[in-house]
């Protein structure tokens, strides 16, 4: 368990904070994973009392559909932890009184003044919040340690990306950073690396000699959710590509680290960002589609196009969805292709990486060969299958595909929020899941080509595909003639 410690959460009553963050600390807390002394401070702009604070988290525990069922008498118990603090985050005074909170839980933590600063809010905040606390010298570790945890979207581009990495690193070691990718948390991510590096199997495939291309999807069935403020100034290349799949790619492509720990595996997932070759300067459209759903249909009902969202301006050039082809110019890469796709409002919500693997060097057979598959279903229906083809009973011979395939549910035990999974290992110390500088770096520059490009995509080519579709014709383009996207 970690040590003593307190949680201060900036953006307490914010949104993320009360559907993923609270839920999380509720269940690591009731399942006793947060040790024996723990407190939690809601930090917020709003004026608030600790009852005030207290009903807030109750009520959104209560609501959450995350929260693990409370064991009676559990949520007045959890109550009891949580005080609350407001003000002007651009003063002094907010951070003092954060100071204050931490000096009254010294003496129940056992004489340390342990402090996890997570920072859920608007992301204009990170850097006056990250100031303000080292004004007030709350990073210093002399007295207990302090680490910053910080929600995406980290920058909005390489520059200011930079800048924000540079005035953190005015306050903060890199060493008590915490950048926040959730996918890295979700139990399926993690496996990966378990299937790659825990067998002696599939690593010998795992190359160029084997692999024919990789596709990885992540497709969204719901729109905007109310977000247009944020999704019309990040756009799907910001809110999905930079960062959840360039993780989901970054960890199938690289080299098996030396150890399984936060510097090897971080070294290795830089080392591959750094070996995918630059997007063209002018030849955007050969590696990239673009798209924005239209008016269509989704279950069976009718839903609005992006433009008619409340909130989107009129005409918006944003894109929802994006397909990219990158090559990795490394000695196991070179010449296979990996295919990324992400999208809101398609045919349903499903995250899948599938390694493709090549066709037997000879067809033999009549109706000819297929490639082999091994797909990993990150989310939903979590496990991991192999396709491959077996002789058809009967006189001939003719070969069908057939599917070995893994459930997690052959667990039998509930798959963790990824935010329980994040927030315990950054109260532990454990920065293994967690983006480094460098590689939120790599992953910037990597975009910015697709980033400019999509700033300049005329809007009358959107709307570009139907809600509901599997989005815009140009990225069925972009991985044919010979390989086809995957029918999920
Ligand atoms: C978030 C994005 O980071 O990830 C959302 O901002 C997206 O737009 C979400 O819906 C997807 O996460 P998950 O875990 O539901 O796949």
């Amino acid at each position: 368990a970690p040590e003593p410690a307190t949680l201060v959460i900036f953006g307490a009553t914010g949104d993320l904070a009360r559907r993923k963050l609270l839920p999380a600390v509720f269940g690591l807390w009731q399942d006793g994973l947060l040790g024996s002394a723990f407190n939690i401070v809601g930090v917020g702009r709003q004026e608030m009392t600790d009852e005030g604070f207290g009903d807030f988290v109750l009520e959104a525990l209560r609501s959450s559909k995350e929260t693990d069922a409370p064991q009676p008498g559990a949520l007045e118990k959890f109550r009891e932890l949580l005080y609350y603090e407001h003000g002007d985050f651009g003063g002094d005074e907010v951070y003092s009184l954060v100071q204050k909170e931490l000096d009254r839980a010294q003496d129940a933590h056992g004489g340390r003044k342990n402090a996890l600063f997570y920072l859920s809010t608007p992301p204009s905040l990170f850097e006056p919040i990250s100031a303000g606390l080292g004004r007030l010298g709350l990073a210093d570790e002399s007295e207990g340690w302090r680490r910053l945890v910080i929600e995406k979207p980290f920058g909005r581009d390489l520059g200011s990306a930079r800048e924000l990495n540079a005035a953190i690193h005015r306050v903060w070691d890199e060493s008590q950073v915490y950048r926040i990718d959730h996918y890295l948390g979700k139990e399926t991510v993690q496996n990966l690396m378990a299937i790659r590096f825990g067998n002696a199997i599939f690593e010998p495939l795992w190359n160029r000699a084997m692999i024919d291309h990789v596709q990885i999807t992540a497709a969204e069935d719901l729109g905007l959710e109310g977000r247009a403020g944020y999704y019309e100034e990040a756009g799907v290349i910001r809110d999905m590509l930079q960062n959840h799949l360039l993780q989901l790619f970054a960890l199938t492509a690289m080299e098996p680290p030396v150890a399984f720990d936060a510097g090897a595996i971080r070294d290795e997932k830089v080392k591959v960002l750094r070996a995918v070759r630059p997007i063209p300067q002018g030849r955007v459209a050969e590696v990239a589609a673009f798209g924005q759903y239209g008016p269509g249909t989704l279950y069976g009902e009718a839903v609005p196009g992006y433009r008619e969202e409340p909130g989107v301006r009129e005409g918006s050039p944003t894109p929802t969805h994006v397909a990219v082809r990158l090559e990795v110019d490394n000695w196991r890469w070179q010449g296979v292709p990996f295919f990324l796709r992400t999208g809101k409002r398609l045919p349903k919500k499903v995250t899948e990486i599938a390694v493709v693997f090549k066709r037997p060097p000879l067809g033999m057979f009549p109706g000819g060969t297929e490639r082999n598959v091994l797909a990993f279903r990150i989310q939903p229906d979590e496990g991991v299958s192999l396709k491959f083809s077996s002789k058809s009973p009967g006189q001939e011979m003719v070969l069908r595909e057939v599917v070995m395939d893994f459930r997690y549910d052959a667990f039998g035990a509930q798959l963790e929020s990824p935010y329980s999974r994040l927030l315990l290992d950054a109260m532990l110390g454990d920065a293994t899941l967690f983006p480094r500088e460098d590689e939120v770096d790599c992953a910037w520059q990597l975009v910015s080509g697709l980033l400019e490009r999509a700033e300049d995509t005329p809007p009358q080519e959107f709307p570009n595909y139907p809600a509901g579709t599997w989005g815009p014709e140009a990225a069925d383009r972009l991985i044919g003639p010979d390989r086809r996207w995957r029918r999920l």
